[in-house]
């Protein structure tokens, strides 16, 4: 099998929003407690947070992480997590029908993400509470002093404010699992009067408004429609989530997944961009894709788990090989919208759904998906380009003309660097991918990193890494064309200088 792509510096789609590569840390499961946050543990910090966690957080440069939730949020007391410990509450976490401890709260989590070199995207509870409670947060962390809240920080020791940027008007309000469901006309309401009131105490904060949980919900897409014909003029971003799963156990259509994240995305920004018309505004919305990932391992052993007790192993989904296939297949398909997405956060970072796995009082270790976000991180800054792709396609059970070859490429000007990033989603042929690079001369070769395994469900342990990268890869530039003989269901990363 064969396929070409031509890839030219002037083909751009626009520049890569850092923030793509962002995470999420909820109070949920063991993702704090035990997590980000274990105390005892030998290699925990004087504030308890582990540095084996912050290491390998660190090594996936992630830019921004969303907090406290997630469903989490729609019942939380943020006043719960903030002064002196040993006063604050134990509660019922409905969401997840746990106890909440609140030995972590919102001062905890800035610390912590400052360690990790992250920013945090905030989110108010739209569920269970509204304005005043959001406002006081805000109050609380961005203003520097000589009102009530922003005094409340400076007396629990944190003399500067916050100052996060980046909010999210509360989570799924959508879904019928969500504490204080809306429709979308009461939901719309509330989140515009909410971003009011928040941006008259901080005029400089963004605001992501909450798009449908998913793209099979009942009220997709009309539900974007309503709420941003509400929150056109107040909000910048909506918000997308959508979680993938190998249940039947058919990886052709599994790995075929992008192409419903893909239809979604279009969806969403040509929802948005009625709502520009409709409101004559000049104003572009952009899309915050702040959940995602591949999320259904977990969830029969989840049932099992008694309610009311402190950091069970929730959402624990063990990943194979092939769901590094998808998620790498994901962060391609962001890139290639890198116009319209400007924030993404795979959901989520530590212990839950995670590319970063704990032992309680243990190892930290890491999960197959941990290397193509790394390397799409790490590798993927710069500016999208368009690659000119020519590939073989196939039909799987629910989608058609499937290229096998999935691309994307980003080019780093400042940096003289350009990464071709690479999924065969072929079950058992290597595909030959001639790439006419001409316009990028000069460059040579730095590596080709490859993540390959014949075992399709192999996965990673605290004690054997099967699934990891090499960059053995048979890539060779010559002359402008660059040649690379893709393995069978591989991840590559193609990078010249
Ligand atoms: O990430 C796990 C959960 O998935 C989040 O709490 C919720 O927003 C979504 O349903």
């Amino acid at each position: 099998l064969k396929a070409s792509l031509v890839l030219d510096k002037n083909y751009k789609i626009a520049k890569v929003d850092d923030r793509i590569y962002g995470s999420f840390i909820e109070h949920l499961g063991r993702a704090v407690y035990g997590g980000i946050y274990e105390p005892g543990h030998e290699l925990a910090d004087e504030h308890g947070f582990r540095k084996d966690v912050i290491d390998l957080v660190s090594e996936l440069q992630v830019p921004i992480i969303r907090y406290p939730g997630g469903n989490f949020v729609s019942n939380y007391r943020w006043e719960d997590g903030v002064g002196p410990k040993e006063q604050r509450p134990r509660r019922t976490e409905l969401a997840w029908r746990t106890i909440e401890t609140n030995e972590v709260g919102t001062n905890e989590f800035a610390d912590w993400a400052k360690k990790a070199g992250s920013e945090v995207m905030m989110a108010v509870n739209l569920g269970t509470r509204g304005i005043e409670a959001a406002r006081n947060l805000i109050e609380y962390t961005n203003l520097p002093g000589g009102t009530y809240y922003s005094d409340l920080r400076k007396s629990h020791g944190y003399e500067q404010p916050h100052n996060f940027k980046t909010w999210c008007l509360g989570n799924e309000m959508d879904g019928p699992w969500q504490v204080g469901q809306k429709t979308a006309e009461e939901y719309g309401r509330i989140a515009r009067e909410t971003a009011k009131a928040m941006r008259l105490v901080d005029p400089t904060i963004e605001l992501v408004a909450c798009g449908s949980s998913g793209a099979g919900m009942p009220t997709f897409p009309e539900w974007e429609a309503t709420v941003l014909d509400h929150t056109y003029n107040e909000v910048d971003y909506i918000s997308l989530h959508t979680y993938y799963g190998n249940q039947e156990n058919d990886p052709a259509n599994y790995l075929a997944k992008t192409m419903d994240m893909d239809n979604f995305i279009k969806t969403v920004t040509a929802t948005c961009d009625y709502i520009k018309s409709k409101q004559r505004s000049k104003k572009t919305m952009y899309l915050s894709f702040d959940e995602w990932n591949v999320w259904y391992h977990s969830n029969e052993s989840d049932k099992k788990i008694e309610p009311w007790s402190i950091a069970p192993p929730q959402l624990e989904d063990h990943y194979n090989f092939e769901d590094a296939l998808l998620v790498g297949s994901m962060l391609i398909t962001f890139l290639r919208h890198a116009d319209r997405v400007k924030m993404a956060c795979l959901a989520q970072l530590v212990n839950v759904i995670a590319p970063i796995m704990t032992e309680n009082n243990g190892r930290a270790w890491k999960q197959t998906i941990f290397y193509p976000y790394m390397h799409a991180s790490v590798f993927g800054r710069g500016v999208s380009l368009q690659p000119m792709l020519s590939s073989p396609k196939y039909d799987s059970k629910e989608f058609t003309d499937v290229p096998y070859i999935d691309s994307a490429a980003v080019y780093n000007e400042e940096k003289e660097e350009v990464t071709l990033f690479i999924v065969n989603k072929h079950l058992e042929d290597s595909i030959e991918l001639s790439a006419d690079v001409r316009s990028f001369e000069g460059y040579s070769l730095v590596e080709h990193i490859v993540l390959e395994n014949d075992d399709l469900k192999a996965v990673n342990t605290a004690d054997k890494q099967a699934v990891q990268p090499h960059n053995n890869g048979n890539a060779k530039l010559d002359n402008g064309k660059l040649e690379i003989n893709v393995a069978k269901t591989s991840w590559n990363v193609i990078r010249l200088k």
